[in-house]
C-alpha cells in the first residue's frame, strides 16, 4: 500500500476560522425558494407555508449565514413587491432565470424562515438595474427602529423590531455579461463605492462585499478586481470570490485536481487585495468572502426554463450528485478552510434543490451525496486552523500535471480534540495516511469517518436516498489510517486522558 506521512505542529496554527466559512446561498432561482423553502401548496408545509420537513434537517445544522435573494435574480429585483399584504404583491417575469415572481415570498418571510430555519441572512443589493437610492431605503426598512419612512412602513407590515441584517453584498457578478445591468469595473467601483457610502452613513456597524470578478475564466480577471478596489477599499470589507466546478469532459482525476485551481484563484485575488492595500498606503487587510462555490450535478436533468419559460419555480440545474462530484466538492472545502485566514464568509451555492445538499419532493426531503461532507465540516470545521504538510508520491493529472494524492486540512477544535479532513483523490488504490501530531503527543485517533466508493457515479435518489452515505471506520491503536480509494474521510484525535501519566 502506498504511504503518505502528514505533518502539523501545534505551534504552526493559522489562526481561528470563522464559523461563516460554512454559509449557504438561498436564490429567488429555479425550485430553491418556490417548491424548496417556501411551498404554501404542500401538506407538509407550515402554516407561513414553510416546509417543516426540510427546516427540520437545516435547524439542527445551525447555518451560520444564508446569502438572499440573489444571486443573477438580485439584479432585476425591486425588493419593495415583497412586503406588505401578500394579496396586493405584483406578478412580475424575472428575466435573469425567464421565470415568474409571485413575490410571495419575500424580505420579511425570508427572515422568519431564517428564524426558524436557526440561521442568518445575508443580504445582497440590486446595483443592476437600480442603485444606491433602493439600497439605503431597504437598509432603513431592514435596520433602523422606528420614526423614519422605511422604517415605520416595516412597522406598518406587523414587523417590529428591526432585522439587524449585518453583511451585505454591493450586486452580484457584476463583470459577467449575463448580468441584467452589467457594468465595467471603473463604473462598477464608482457604483459600489457611493452606494457604500451611503448605507454606512445610514447603519455604520454593517459589513459590505464588493463584487469580484465571477470566476477566473472570464477575460477580466483579475484586473477587474484590481480596479474595483482601487475605487472602492476603503469603504468595503471584503471581496467577493465565486467558483464552479464541474466535471464535463474531463478525467476523474482533473475534476478532483479542479481544487487546486481554487487555491490559486485565492491566492491570486489576495495578492491583488494586499496590491491595493499598500497602492493605497490602507492599515485595513481585505478579507474574500466566497459567496458562491460548488460543484455541477453531474447527472443532470433538463432545465424547464427552456422549454416552459415564465412559469413559478422551474426546475433549473436539478441532478444527482455523483461520488465523483462529492469528491470535487470535498476538494474545494478544503481550499476554502486552508484558506481560512483570507476567506472569512462562504456560501455553498445553494442550500436546496438548485444545486443543493437537499432535494424536496412531494413526498418530503431526500439528501445528495454532498450534504455529507458539507455536514461535516459544519459539525467539525470549526476551530483553529493548523497548518498542514504531506509527503508521497504524486499522481499524474493530464490538465495538471503532478498532482498531490491527497489533499488535507488540519482543525483544532478544542485543546482536547483535533480534526484531520482528507481526500483521497488515488480513485483506484488505498492510501496509508501517517499523521506525525507534533505538540499532541498524548493525542491518539477515536474514530474515523468515511464516505466515498470506487463507483464513482454512484448517486443517492429519492428512490435511494441512503445508497451513498459515510460508514464508520476501524480504528487502530495510534495515528494511522487506511483512506480506500475516492474518500473523504474525517479523523478525530482525542486526547488521552491520564495516558501521560500511565506512561
Ligand atoms: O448560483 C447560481 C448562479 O450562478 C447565481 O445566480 C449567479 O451569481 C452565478 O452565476
Amino acid at each position: 500500500m502506498k504511504h503518505i506521512t502528514l505533518s502539523i505542529d501545534r505551534d504552526f496554527r493559522k489562526g481561528p476560522i470563522d464559523r461563516r466559512l460554512y454559509s449557504s446561498f438561498a436564490e429567488h432561482m429555479g425550485r430553491c425558494v418556490y417548491g424548496g423553502i417556501y411551498d404554501p401548496e404542500s401538506p407538509l408545509s407550515d402554516a407561513e407555508g414553510f416546509r417543516t420537513d426540510l427546516l427540520e434537517e437545516i435547524r439542527p445544522l445551525e447555518i451560520p449565514l444564508v446569502r438572499y435573494p440573489g444571486g443573477n435574480f438580485v439584479s432585476g429585483y425591486r425588493w419593495e413587491d415583497g412586503v406588505g399584504d401578500p394579496a396586493s404583491r405584483p406578478v412580475r417575469r424575472d428575466l435573469a432565470w425567464k421565470s415568474l415572481e409571485t413575490n410571495q415570498m419575500g424580505l420579511n418571510e425570508f427572515m422568519r424562515w431564517c428564524q426558524k430555519a436557526n440561521t442568518r441572512p445575508m443580504l445582497a443589493v440590486n446595483l443592476g438595474t437600480r442603485g444606491p437610492d433602493a439600497a439605503r431605503s431597504l437598509l432603513e426598512y431592514c435596520n433602523v427602529e422606528s420614526g423614519t419612512y422605511w422604517s415605520d412602513l416595516r412597522r406598518s407590515h406587523g414587523v417590529l423590531k428591526p432585522h439587524g441584517v449585518h453583511t451585505w453584498c454591493l450586486g452580484n457578478e457584476m463583470d459577467g455579461p449575463w448580468q441584467i445591468g452589467a457594468q465595467s469595473a471603473a463604473g462598477y467601483g464608482k457604483l459600489a463605492r457611493e452606494t457604500a457610502k451611503l448605507m454606512k452613513w445610514l447603519d455604520p456597524t454593517i459589513e459590505l462585499v464588493a463584487c469580484g470578478s465571477s470566476n477566473n475564466q472570464i477575460a477580466s480577471y483579475p484586473q477587474w478586481d484590481l480596479e474595483v478596489l482601487d475605487a472602492c477599499y476603503d469603504q468595503v470589507d471584503y471581496l467577493s470570490v465565486h467558483r464552479y466546478l464541474g466535471g464535463k469532459g474531463q478525467t476523474a482525476l482533473d475534476y478532483l485536481a479542479g481544487c487546486d485551481t481554487m487555491d490559486e484563484q485565492i491566492e491570486t485575488l489576495t495578492a491583488v487585495c494586499d496590491v491595493i492595500k499598500a497602492k493605497k498606503r490602507s492599515k485595513k487587510t481585505m478579507m474574500l468572502s466566497f459567496d458562491e462555490w460548488n460543484v455541477s450535478p453531474s447527472i443532470r436533468l433538463p432545465n424547464e426554463n427552456e422549454e416552459k419559460p415564465w412559469i413559478v419555480g422551474p426546475r433549473i440545474s436539478e441532478g444527482f450528485y455523483t461520488v465523483q462530484d462529492m469528491l470535487a466538492f470535498s476538494g474545494m472545502l478544503l481550499s476554502l478552510i486552508n484558506h481560512s485566514d483570507r476567506v472569512r464568509i462562504a456560501c455553498l451555492a445553494q442550500l436546496v434543490n438548485m444545486m443543493g445538499p437537499f432535494m424536496t419532493t412531494p413526498e418530503g426531503v431526500w439528501k445528495q451525496t454532498v450534504y455529507y461532507p458539507y455536514l461535516h465540516a459544519l459539525r467539525y470545521g470549526p476551530g483553529v486552523l493548523l497548518h498542514s504538510a504531506s509527503q508521497g508520491r504524486p499522481l499524474d493529472s493530464p490538465k495538471y500535471g503532478p498532482v498531490s494524492a491527497v489533499v488535507h486540512a488540519a482543525v483544532e477544535n478544542a485543546p482536547d480534540t483535533l480534526t484531520i479532513f482528507a481526500v483521497n483523490r488515488d480513485v483506484k488504490h488505498p492510501i496509508q495516511l501517517d499523521c506525525a501530531l507534533h505538540g499532541y503527543a498524548d493525542f491518539a485517533l477515536a474514530s474515523h469517518l468515511e464516505i466515498g466508493n470506487t463507483d464513482l457515479s454512484a448517486h443517492n435518489c429519492a428512490e435511494a436516498p441512503l445508497a451513498v452515505v459515510p460508514s464508520s471506520q476501524p480504528v487502530e491503536a495510534g495515528r494511522t489510517a487506511v483512506l480506500h480509494p475516492a474518500t473523504w474521510n474525517v479523523l478525530r484525535f482525542q486526547r488521552q486522558k491520564g495516558r501521560r501519566k500511565a506512561q
